[in-house]
């Protein structure tokens, strides 16, 4: 893929928003999603929280840990050369003090090398964010529909349906702006409240569910690959189908595993049979003279 290949930074994705370019995001949890994803031309990474339901398994984002967090950033961060890497702040790990914040948000940055931090509310956090970002940390905030406060939510519903509800998110997306956060995602709210904010801020908005009129969007990578084929929600476009021929690989593993077709001479290494019982120091250290890769072993075979 031809790419001017620059870093994404805090300032290129400020100017997006002045030179009509759309930003593109997209959450990755592991090196080899983060690595495909940042070979093509997405802007930012985000760690989202949401690897407590697509990853490991829970039914909200709730159980998450600021640890798990750091974990699962490291290793995005590790393999990611030009993208945007954003730590999504866990439940409870800033909701109890500003300053419990910017220790969150400093680990984030310090352990999890990422490049900056989100978090979800509005002119509740406000104070919190302006603490984080006076420590140096850029951060991106979260309005609208707010999957850390699920229950009071009562479900994962669109938000801002009434007109004191569509004030209420005006007025925290413009806290969070002048709380000083570089971006704001808008989740789940009517596109016409999703375009009046857009307009109203002069930070980039990023939409998921929130209509076309965003600055951005950012979609669960999960969703985007058809991982979950009992997962369609209408606000989920599903660029690929990725869970049928993954079954289908695994079962054919499964198949010619049973019917011992698979490994054949092409997976299998050569040697002189009876002499390998009493293997060598280098073996035992696994030092062997016989490669691992992907074109060693071939010729002896
Ligand atoms: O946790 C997450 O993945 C998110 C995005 C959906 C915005 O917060």
């Amino acid at each position: 893929m031809d790419r001017s290949r620059t870093k994404v930074t805090v300032p290129t994705i400020l100017a997006a928003k002045q030179e009509g370019r759309p930003l593109v995001m997209l959450t990755a949890y592991d090196a080899t999603f983060a690595m495909l994803a940042d070979s093509t031309d997405v802007d930012i990474l985000l760690v989202g929280d949401s690897l407590g339901m697509v990853v490991q398994g829970h039914e909200n984002t709730l159980p998450v840990t600021l640890d798990e967090m750091i974990y699962h950033t490291r290793c995005v961060s590790r393999v990611t050369k030009y993208a945007q890497v954003i730590l999504d702040l866990p439940f409870m790990s800033y909701q109890e003090s500003a300053s419990s914040a910017v220790a969150a948000a400093g680990r984030a940055i310090k352990e999890g090398r990422a490049h900056g931090v989100k978090l979800e509310g509005g002119v509740s956090v406000a104070a919190s964010i302006e603490r984080i970002v006076a420590a140096g940390i850029p951060v991106m905030g979260h309005v609208g529909l707010m999957p850390q406060s699920v229950h009071v939510l009562g479900g994962f519903k669109v938000q801002g349906r009434d007109d004191a509800a569509r004030v209420r998110i005006m007025e925290d997306a413009l806290a969070v702006e002048r709380a000083g956060a570089f971006c704001l995602v808008l989740e789940g709210i009517p596109s016409s409240l999703a375009a009046e904010i857009t307009d109203a801020v002069r930070i980039p908005t990023i939409g998921i569910g929130a209509g076309i009129a965003c600055d951005g969007q950012v979609l669960v990578m999960h969703d985007l690959l058809g991982l979950d084929d009992g997962f369609k929600p209408r606000f989920v476009k599903r660029y690929a189908e990725l869970a049928a021929p993954i079954r289908d690989a695994f079962q054919s593993y499964a198949d010619e595993v049973r019917a011992r077709a698979f490994p054949t001479e092409a997976q299998s290494f050569g040697g002189s049979p009876g002499v390998s019982r009493k293997p060598s120091a280098a073996t035992e250290q696994g030092g062997g003279s016989e490669g691992y890769g992907p074109n060693d072993g071939d010729d002896d075979a």
